[in-house]
């Protein structure tokens, strides 16, 4: 369903591309999530819940499109892919938890807390968390076992209190305060840009060895789409309807969040959004053709609807 959604917003060829992804993602994940016959079976019930069958899948879409561009194997990105969409999803199962956002609606669906219950939805945190480091160790990533470690690094700085877990206690430590636009930027940079960019730069790290110079233009562009993704996530909430998102509008404004939005208005926040746009477009323009997958995927992050 998502997926349909995805390619009304784009050309013919990212639909394809894009499609052949999510095939190849969705079945990997599948296999790799722990089956709901082997004990305990409710706990695996609840991850499987709470990472099949939704989400867009962004951070997947931009792995395979790095990894495009470094002419990585699609089995290797598949393994990075879910690794980061798995600490992506245990980042949401926590946000919606009472003692967060407190949100009972996620991919069109009652939260993991609500479907479940709290503990539940801790531990399907804490698991899903484990199982991305488990599935960057058990899966060669590449013929260089020191680069292999870099990886699995990277995604840790990532996802910990320097990078998602870090973002997250600004954000609620920002609930109520005039955050000042540095600090807002700081803030999102690090609960949403951080696996974003990693998702990036380990999708081209399974391939090809690059430059330290093309490797930080990647870095870059994931550092712009990642900022303006969550920009983007701030206008939906005040704009789009709990419908189409799938998840509760409107929470933002309710829970008195400090946001782009709140922070700028609504067109600020958009031109805002173009502005990061075209920095990750011209982050990409020394590699031609090669990052076409790339700049489709910054159109997609930016002209999105849900
Ligand atoms: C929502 O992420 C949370 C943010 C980081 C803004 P997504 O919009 O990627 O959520 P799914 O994966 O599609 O459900
Ligand atoms: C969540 O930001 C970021 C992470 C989950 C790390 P939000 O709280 O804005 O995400 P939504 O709007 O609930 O998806
Ligand atoms: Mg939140
Ligand atoms: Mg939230
Ligand atoms: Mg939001």
């Amino acid at each position: 369903m998502q997926a349909e959604k995805l390619m009304e917003v784009q050309g013919q060829g990212f639909q394809v591309w894009s499609y052949a992804c999510h095939s190849r993602f969705e079945e990997a994940l599948r296999l790799w999530m722990p089956s709901v016959d082997i004990a305990p079976q409710r706990l695996h019930q609840a991850m499987r819940y709470s990472v099949l069958e939704g989400g867009k899948r962004v951070r997947p879409l931009l792995a395979f499109a790095a990894g495009e561009l470094a002419e990585a194997d699609p089995g290797r990105v598949n393994v990075v892919a879910a690794a980061v969409e798995l600490i992506h999803a245990y980042s949401l199962v926590h946000d919606d938890m009472p003692c967060m956002d407190d949100d009972v609606l996620r991919r069109g669906k009652p939260t993991c807390h609500v479907e479940y219950d709290e503990a539940t939805a801790l531990l399907v945190g804490d698991s899903l968390q484990s199982l991305a480091f488990q599935l960057l160790a058990e899966h060669p990533l590449s013929d260089q076992p020191a680069r292999q470690l870099q990886m699995i690094k990277l995604l840790a700085v990532a996802s910990g209190s320097r990078g998602m877990a870090g973002g997250q206690a600004i954000d609620l430590d920002s609930v109520g305060k005039p955050l000042s636009l540095p600090q807002l930027e700081f803030m999102h940079i690090h609960k949403t840009g951080a696996l974003i960019r990693a998702a990036v730069v380990l999708g081209a790290q399974c391939g090809a060895a690059l430059s330290d110079a093309q490797l930080a233009q990647l870095d870059h562009y994931g550092k712009c789409i990642g900022l303006a993704f969550q920009v983007v996530d701030d206008v939906l909430d005040s704009e789009a309807d709990t419908a189409t998102l799938g998840k509760t509008a409107g929470k933002d404004a309710e829970q008195n969040k400090p946001t782009y939005v709140s922070l700028l208005g609504v067109m600020a926040a958009k031109k805002m959004a173009q502005e990061l746009h075209q920095e990750a477009k011209d982050a990409l323009a020394d590699f031609g053709e090669r990052a076409r997958r790339l700049r489709e995927m910054a159109d997609f992050i930016v002209l999105r609807k849900f």
